[in-house]
């Protein structure tokens, strides 16, 4: 193995064959995966979410006993290494250089020659020039004397252990203009991606490069993996005229909005905690970490990103932002928060005492002393808000009532309906406000978000139907929501079954050779016949009843007029007939007020063809939804190993029907 420990990891290296097959069997890939995705244990396997593409319920299985993994949802599926390709970006070589890591063995050194460097292709290229560089600025802090004298004595200052630099791998730039770059001209690395990667700064005018790390210390910002992506270089001496930090600029290789700084050390302890704390700076992670908490991380200085949280809930649903207590701490924790809270994460915060920084406090207390205070601290995030806006507003009615909208707005987001009646309990609880009312306000700001998509949905097309096609994903529609919706779908049909079920539509079929072919039927034909040949029927009872009205009426090829429907001795019918007629009217005013009444008649047929269609195949697509629900939680509670893959084979069976029908209703839209 390396002399140096501290640099091994950064080393570029080529691999015998006998090493590369001593690794690929000591592989295991439960762990191999498991580093990324938190699995849980079915039976001889493993199950978790699926880490290529974006699902709620795990589809993703981990077989040890044949060493592979496979997605019934994406299909992606391989063996430890493939994997690594394929989630980490490594190539070939990489992800045997990963495992090597992880499972000690020995890889015998051999640096690569400048003609492999210059072999590599453009991405590649940008990492192997990261990784000279972090091994670059480590060995610049251990080995020479300027590093020694200021780097490492500034990171010693700080109170940074010797094992914490290590394991972070700080580095040192060095005082000279432009060393780094001379040194990786020399060992080969191209000049284009010296720029590219940031690393080296080109003058415009003169052409002159230098070095943009230069007298700075080094914080390396790893990929999931420990790959190096990028650097911030902090300054050693208070300057107010220079940045305190300067960051690798955005490249092919580090995105700044979807990695969190320290990631790789913290993501074990943050499975294990089912947790994770976000702090702002790097200094204040390492003082975490050096201090033992370790399920710490970092969005270095920004606000979090939607790609963060998604990295962040591979591992666990539990955020504790902390921050310092003042109002800098305070404003950056309430920045995009609503964001995290719409992911269904379970936001808590904690501030700390005195204006004290993550940094300043854990080095100022033990290790418990700072578990006591992060335990007895944390607040949910609603009610910190709640706190904190309450002590803003004071007795100032108009402010007060502003801060009820402003958390009301947070509440909303939630995806969780038990949750949000916790968090309005806890609110009418603070406020002094009666719950009720609470929830009253919450229901209009829900109605009025509706009514806002559907509006967006309409635009562009005159909405006929009661309801444009939304085409919303299920999985986005609250739970209530989702109850209106249905209701919606049912209605919508039976309205148009009502107010226009003797007119004619004109349908396209697929015939057995796959050619189109159009059909003219009336609608409550098309409608009945839709939906029994699915053996689909309503949640309602009441719109049960009425659709057996007309199918009835159909075998004897009759249709029911409004005027017999309302002599129905069914007063529940009743008023649903009448509700559903009265709104064949609404729909003229809607139209009226747009001002294209005279298109209106001259495309009534088109209309009504897209209108009928919409509401059949949102409803199908509403009951496969539906299915795929409950197909998912089965998938969750299955024990027996084969049931649990026909479940998994009727998932996917059902998803692609829902993309077929999703397809079809945009086809319709469009
Ligand atoms: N930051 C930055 N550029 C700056 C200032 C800050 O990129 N000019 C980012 C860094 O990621 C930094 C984080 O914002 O870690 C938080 O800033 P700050 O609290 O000032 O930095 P610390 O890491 O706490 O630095 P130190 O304790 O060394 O002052
Ligand atoms: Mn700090």
């Amino acid at each position: 193995m390396c002399q140096k420990p501290y640099l091994c990891s950064l080393m570029a290296y080529r691999i015998p064959e006998d090493t590369k097959r001593a690794i690929v069997e000591a592989a295991r890939i439960d762990e191999v995966v498991g580093e990324f995705v938190s699995l849980k244990k079915r039976g001889a396997n493993y199950l978790g979410l699926c880490p290529f593409h974006q699902e709620k319920t795990p589809s993703f299985i981990v077989s040890p006993a044949k060493g592979i993994f496979k997605c019934f949802g994406c299909g992606k599926g391989g063996d430890s290494v493939s994997f690594l390709m394929e989630h980490e970006h490594f190539d070939y070589v990489e992800a045997l250089r990963y495992l090597a890591r992880k499972y000690n063995i020995e890889i015998e050194e051999q640096e690569l020659t400048p003609e492999q460097v210059k072999a590599a292709n453009d991405k590649e290229s940008l990492y192997q020039v990261t990784a000279h560089a972090a091994g670059y600025f480590v060995k610049n802090l251990w080995e020479s004397e300027e590093g020694r004298d200021v780097g490492l004595s500034y990171f010693r200052e700080r109170r940074f252990s010797d094992a914490i630099i290590r394991q972070f791998q700080l580095g040192y730039g060095g005082q000279g203009w432009d060393s780094f770059t001379q040194e990786a001209l020399k060992g080969g690395y191209e000049k284009k991606y010296l720029v590219q990667s940031g690393l080296t700064i080109e003058k415009e005018d003169t052409g002159k490069m230098y070095d943009r790390f230069r007298g700075r210390v080094i914080f390396p910002i790893h990929s999931l993996s420990g790959r190096v992506l990028g650097f911030g270089g902090r300054i050693l001496v208070n300057d107010k005229t220079k940045a305190k930090y300067v960051n690798s600029p955005e490249s092919d290789i580090y995105h700044k909005s979807n990695v969190l700084y320290a990631i790789p050390f913290a993501k074990r302890e943050i499975v294990a905690k089912d947790m994770a704390y976000m702090v702002e700076g790097y200094a204040d992670v390492i003082s975490m970490h050096q201090a033992g908490i370790t399920n710490v991380v970092s969005s270095s200085g920004t606000s979090l990103t939607e790609d963060q949280i998604r990295l962040i809930s591979h591992f666990t649903k539990n955020l504790t932002l902390l921050y310092d207590g003042d109002p800098a701490g305070i404003k950056a924790s309430l920045r995009g928060i609503d964001m995290v809270l719409a992911k269904d994460m379970n936001v808590r915060v904690v501030l700390l005492p005195d204006g004290q920084d993550p940094d300043d406090f854990a080095k100022a207390h033990s290790t418990e002393e700072i578990l006591k205070y992060l335990e007895d601290n944390a607040a949910d995030f609603i009610t910190f808000k709640t706190r904190l806006l309450l002590d803003e507003a004071g007795n100032d009615p108009i402010r007060r009532a502003g801060l009820i909208d402003n958390i009301l707005t947070s509440i909303s987001v939630i995806p969780d309906e038990i949750k949000r009646a916790v968090y309005i309990q806890e609110c009418a609880r603070m406020l002094g406000i009666a719950e009720d009312d609470l929830h009253h306000k919450l229901n209009r700001m829900f109605r009025a978000d509706f009514q806002k998509r559907m509006g967006k949905e309409a635009a562009g097309q005159p909405p006929l139907a009661e309801v444009p096609a939304p085409a919303k994903s299920e999985e986005e529609l609250h739970e209530s929501e989702a109850k209106v919706w249905q209701d919606t779908l049912e209605r919508e049909l039976l309205r148009l079954m009502v107010n226009f079920g003797r007119s004619n539509t004109e349908q396209t079929y697929l015939d057995e050779e796959g050619r189109q072919e159009k059909q003219l039927l009336s609608v409550c034909a098309y409608i009945v016949m839709e939906l029994q040949q699915d053996e689909l029927s309503f949640a309602d009872p009441v719109h049960n009843r009425l659709f057996s009205i007309f199918a009835e009426h159909l075998e004897r090829e009759e249709i029911p007029t409004v005027e017999s429907l309302l002599l129905s001795e069914d007063p529940e019918l009743r008023g649903l007939v009448a509700d559903l007629a009265s709104n064949r009217f609404e729909i003229s005013k809607v139209w009226e007020c747009r001002n294209i009444v005279v298109r209106t008649v001259q495309n009534h047929g088109a209309v009504l063809n897209s209108a009928v269609s919409k509401a059949v195949l949102n409803f199908k697509l509403k009951t496969v939804n539906d299915m795929i629900g409950e197909i998912a939680e089965k998938i969750k509670e299955e024990k027996d190993e084969n049931r649990l893959m026909e479940w998994i084979g009727r998932k996917k069976q059902l998803d692609i029907l829902k993309s077929k029908l999703s397809c079809m209703l945009h086809r319709v839209i469009c």
